[in-house]
């Protein structure tokens, strides 16, 4: 089977740094979830932009789900992702005067196949997956601006899982909740994913989060350039 991800000879520098990603090969297989750890400046949030196309690689290869993202034009590279990956990000990027509701329902503005995947209405997926997030429907209709850190986490993977995408990409995204409330948002995200057959690549400092997850990778295991864990 064609794999989620698959870096082949990946390298990418800082300006003026040695390089942090130098990857030989690595590759994710479609339907497991993996939880990426690494100590906090090893690189794990640089690889992701490289997979999310926000920084190229000097060299190497990116496929995902089979698709080599180095071949296609900048648009066609934007609706590949638009159509096929959810991300979440350390530093979620929401509307802020956009309302909890409306923010996900951005997840499927830029996306036909995600619209088509949605068995229901999109604000009704929205609503749903909001309330099983724990928003209240008031809480629902706030401007996400008005909203606390975890809160906004939440509306980030509302927005990143609506229309099923493919792949799911989330970057520390329970950095801001407690344990309880940490251990339930992941549960939720990952069977929220299993439902729609997405694959999970979700990357932590948090070991206590490692039980939740099928496959665990140490960036220092996969890239030559990474420091010793400390
Ligand atoms: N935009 C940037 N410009 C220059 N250096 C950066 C930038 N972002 C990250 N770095 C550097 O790359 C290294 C890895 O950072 P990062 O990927 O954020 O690590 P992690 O997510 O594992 O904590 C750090 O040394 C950091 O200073
Ligand atoms: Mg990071």
């Amino acid at each position: 089977m064609t794999a989620a991800i698959e870096l082949t000879k990946l390298r990418f520098s800082w300006p003026g740094a040695q390089p942090i990603i130098d990857i030989d090969h690595w590759q994710v297989p479609q339907g497991s979830n993996v939880l990426l750890r690494g100590a906090s400046g090893s690189g794990k949030s640089t690889l992701l932009s490289l997979l999310a196309g926000i920084n190229t690689p000097e060299y190497g290869s990116i496929r995902l789900l089979g698709t080599e993202m180095q071949k296609l034009s900048a648009r066609q590279r934007d609706k590949f992702r638009a159509d096929h990956i959810g991300y979440i990000f350390q530093q979620f990027n929401l509307l802020p005067y956009l309302s909890a509701l409306d923010n996900v329902l951005l997840g499927i503005k830029f996306s036909k196949r995600r619209q088509q995947n949605l068995s229901e209405p999109a604000a009704e997926t929205a609503a749903d997956y909001l309330s099983r997030l724990g928003l209240l429907p008031a809480q629902q209709n706030q401007p996400a601006a008005e909203l606390s850190v975890g809160q906004q986490q939440r509306v980030g993977a509302a927005r990143a899982l609506i229309g099923s995408p493919q792949l799911l990409i989330a970057d520390e995204p329970t950095s801001a909740l407690d344990a309880d409330h940490r251990d339930a948002f992941v549960k939720l995200l990952l069977e929220l994913s299993e439902a729609n057959g997405t694959t999970v690549l979700f990357v932590t400092h948090d070991s206590a989060l490692a039980p939740f997850f099928d496959r665990h990778v140490e960036l220092y295991d996969i890239s030559r350039t990474s420091e010793e864990p400390v």
